[in-house]
């Protein structure tokens, strides 16, 4: 049976899902197929409602991980917890249940890349209230962050996510004030993206314990992350992110838990940069 997968989003540019998923349907022998499906908005709920007779599971992007929350027969914890979904298991019965495997893949991320970073002692500082920062957050509460203070600015989405997570808002000019306590920095914001602007903050105030990550990963190296590296503190990328969270995709997807390797990741950053 050909396992039939893709990725639902608008406009999808160049996937790096397929690049993962068309790698492992090769190195574990599975006869596969991993597509782009792009849906105008104005056709998503007609095409939503037929995702499931096509593809044995999809992943899901911008501008759909909210909208296609209605159509999920039922939604893992960490979904309903964040709000949005990112990957959807259709079921034999034909059902989709809905998953969110962002946080999961942040939190491994860390988990391989910090493996000295102790999230319990940790207090952490994060830069942004989007929908990464949703996963972002929920990966720290959860590994038992004691202090989680969340930055952003426009100060009333920190302080929805605040109330949401259980945790702290500061205004945006006060998170380099922040930063004194912080021992894990992330940036969630779209600044220091390829075609955007850096994300301009000093990090003088940070311990030199502190770790900084990014989730942005085109560039790999940000300018967040080469002013943290130049200051001598440890910093991890935001490609494991990415990779990391296709992993429960396929597994839902094939009953087979894939490998993150370095031929995978030399395979990604090749294709993203
Ligand atoms: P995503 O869902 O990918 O996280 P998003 O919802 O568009 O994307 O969120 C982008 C984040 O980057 C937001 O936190 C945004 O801040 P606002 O909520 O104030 O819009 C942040 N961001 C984008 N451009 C920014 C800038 N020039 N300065 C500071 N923050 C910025």
């Amino acid at each position: 049976m050909t396992i039939r997968a893709c990725t639902i989003g608008y406009p999808l540019g160049h996937s790096l899902s397929r690049v993962i998923h068309t790698h492992w349907f090769a190195q574990y022998g599975i006869d596969g197929a991993y597509e782009s499906h792009p849906i105008e908005p104005g056709s998503f709920e007609h095409e939503a409602a037929r995702l499931a007779a096509s593809y044995n599971g999809f992943s899901v992007t911008l501008p759909y991980k909210e909208k296609i929350i209605p159509f999920c027969m039922t939604l893992d914890s960490v979904a309903a917890s964040i709000g949005a979904v990112n990957m959807v298991a259709v079921g034999r019965d034909g059902a989709m249940r809905g998953h969110n495997t962002d946080a999961y893949g942040f939190a491994e991320n860390l988990r391989r890349n910090a493996p000295d970073l102790a999230l319990r002692d940790s207090p952490a500082l994060v830069l942004g209230a989007g929908g990464a920062s949703r996963a972002v957050l929920h990966a720290l509460k959860t590994g038992g962050v004691p202090d989680l203070v969340i930055a952003n600015r426009s100060r009333d989405r920190a302080d929805a996510l605040a109330a949401h997570f259980g945790c702290r808002a500061v205004d945006w000019h006060d998170a380099v004030a922040a930063m004194r306590e912080t021992r894990l920095l992330v940036n969630t914001t779209s600044l220091g993206m390829q075609g955007q602007p850096p994300l301009d903050l000093s990090l003088d105030a940070l311990p030199p314990s502190a770790t900084v990550c990014d989730i942005v990963y085109k560039p790999l190296m940000t300018p967040l992350l080469c002013a943290a590296r130049d200051r001598g503190l440890a910093t991890v990328t935001g490609i494991g992110m990415l990779l990391h969270q296709a992993v429960p995709a396929f597994e839902a997807w094939t009953g087979i838990r894939p490998a993150v390797d370095a031929a995978l990741e030399t395979l990604v950053l090749g294709q993203a940069s």
